[in-house]
């Protein structure tokens, strides 16, 4: 057996805890692969909402395992707090839930050096979630790290103390002012004290060698899907540096992430919406700063999932879907959200990009190159909703043009169409 995946093409949010909902019936686990809780990924049924940060998206359905991989960093604060949602809608997590011994933590001191990195950086701030991603990323690769598997040890603390006292050396070297500073309306010392009883109630999940685990699954034939966080634009290599995250979110961060062997990785299902949005700062060709704009922040409700920031929002951008596909190598495209353009009389799809005057459909060393200007195709809109229809050939004849235009120009099947949150709201090809 191999290991499909599900990743983001654009800057995140595009979708992709709906989708890996929508496939969870048909795999025995699925396992997030990188990221930590600066992801937001949504799920809706039976007129229900949730967002998950840490734990993966196939948690609704008891029969799959879920596998919180050793790419994933994970704050046990955040954690235990969407255990206890969950169990207060009757979802006990715990039993279909396993963590990777490799995964790393998130200290309450990796929170404060994220804050102090942003303020340090002034105008030319990232934009981060302020989860402690990029300082807890640095520490893994500093080979500093405190992993899962060092909470069952004896000298724990110790280990704590050692890394929090290293941190505080750094943050006692910047000129920083910490005062009002609070971790999810806490003051750092309560946030500390809740991340500790946070850590004491980790001990009751079922730690395992997240690699170990799922090759035996696959050479057992059960079948796993990957899910990815962020979007393949927030890459720490590929994405628009250094306005990313700090992981590698494309297809090839799935073997570093859970363990696997390349020669396991099975279909790629790209995730994108039929328009751009992009929360945090950093260049955005497509941005439209005008009433368009607006409409489709309102249309599709484009507000953080994490931190409830509005997003930036703009037309679909082919030359950055296009080294997203490349990148991954994506088998088979998901487009969401195409009920947001419902109510367009006409709109436009950036077929390539103009630098230095100059037509290019390549995507840039330097994405904020101040001469590049998106070049546009206009189309016409379907202008009209979107409810109600059950398959593809009843979609707006626009709209299956639309849908031609992409998998011509990328030359990828778009298989599935989402037109509403709901897990019902999917069509398939
Ligand atoms: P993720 O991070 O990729 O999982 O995406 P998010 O959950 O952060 O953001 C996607 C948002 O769009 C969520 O609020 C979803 O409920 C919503 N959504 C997903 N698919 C659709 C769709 O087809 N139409 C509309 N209108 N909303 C959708
Ligand atoms: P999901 O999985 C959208 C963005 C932040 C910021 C940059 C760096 O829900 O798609 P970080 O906290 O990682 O240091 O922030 O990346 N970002 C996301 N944007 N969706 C996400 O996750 C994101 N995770 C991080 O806004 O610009
Ligand atoms: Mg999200």
């Amino acid at each position: 057996m191999k290991v499909d995946v599900i990743l983001g093409l654009q800057w995140g949010d595009e979708g992709k805890g709906k989708i890996v909902d929508v496939f969870t019936p048909h795999y025995d686990i699925i396992a997030r692969f990188q990221g930590g809780p600066n992801a937001g990924h949504t799920i809706e049924f039976d007129a229900k909402k949730f967002v998950l940060h840490t734990i993966p998206s196939g948690i609704f359905h008891r029969s799959t395992l879920n596998l919180i991989g050793n790419g994933v960093i994970i704050d046990p604060f955040i954690f235990i707090n969407e255990i206890d949602k969950l169990a207060e809608t009757g979802v006990q997590a715990c039993e279909n839930l396993l963590i990777s011994s490799r995964a790393h933590l998130i200290l309450p001191t990796h929170r404060m050096l994220d804050a102090i990195s942003e303020s340090l950086k002034g105008q030319s701030k990232i934009g981060s979630t302020l989860k402690g991603i990029g300082p807890a990323y640095t520490d893994k690769f500093a080979r500093n790290g405190l992993r899962v598997g060092n909470i069952n040890e004896k000298n724990f603390m110790e280990q704590y103390r050692v890394l929090k006292e290293m941190h505080f050396h750094s943050i006692n070297s910047f000129s920083a002012n910490l005062t009002g500073l609070t971790f999810d309306g806490l003051s750092f010392d309560a946030y500390e004290k809740k991340w500790f009883e946070a850590i004491g109630r980790m001990k009751n999940f079922r730690m395992v060698e997240g690699e170990q685990f799922l090759n035996k699954s696959l050479d057992e034939g059960k079948s796993v899907m990957a899910e990815g966080a962020q979007g393949t634009l927030l890459d720490v290599d590929f994405g628009s540096y250094p306005f990313v995250t700090s992981s590698n979110t494309i297809a090839a961060g799935v073997c570093s992430g859970l363990g696997i062997s390349p020669h396991r990785i099975g279909k790629i299902y790209g995730v994108f919406k039929a328009y751009c949005t992009r929360v945090g700062s950093g260049p955005f060709p497509t941005e439209l700063n005008n009433e368009t704009g607006a409409v489709l922040r309102c249309n599709g409700n484009e507000f953080g999932s994490t931190t409830g920031r509005p997003r930036r929002c703009g037309w679909l951008d082919l030359p950055a879907l296009k080294y997203s596909i490349m990148l991954n190598g994506v088998d088979s495209l998901i487009m969401m959200k195409a009920d947001v353009l419902n109510t367009f009389a006409k709109i436009n799809v950036c077929s390539k990009y103009k630098i230095n005057g100059q037509v290019k459909d390549e995507f840039p060393f330097d994405l904020s190159n101040e001469t590049l200007e998106p070049v546009y195709q206009e189309m016409n809109g379907w202008n009209t909703r979107l409810g109600g229809i059950d398959s593809f050939d009843a979609l707006p004849a626009p709209l299956s043009e639309y849908i031609r235009l992409i998998e011509k120009e990328t030359g990828v099947p778009v298989e599935m169409v989402s037109i509403g949150p709901d897990r019902v709201q999917t069509l398939k090809q």
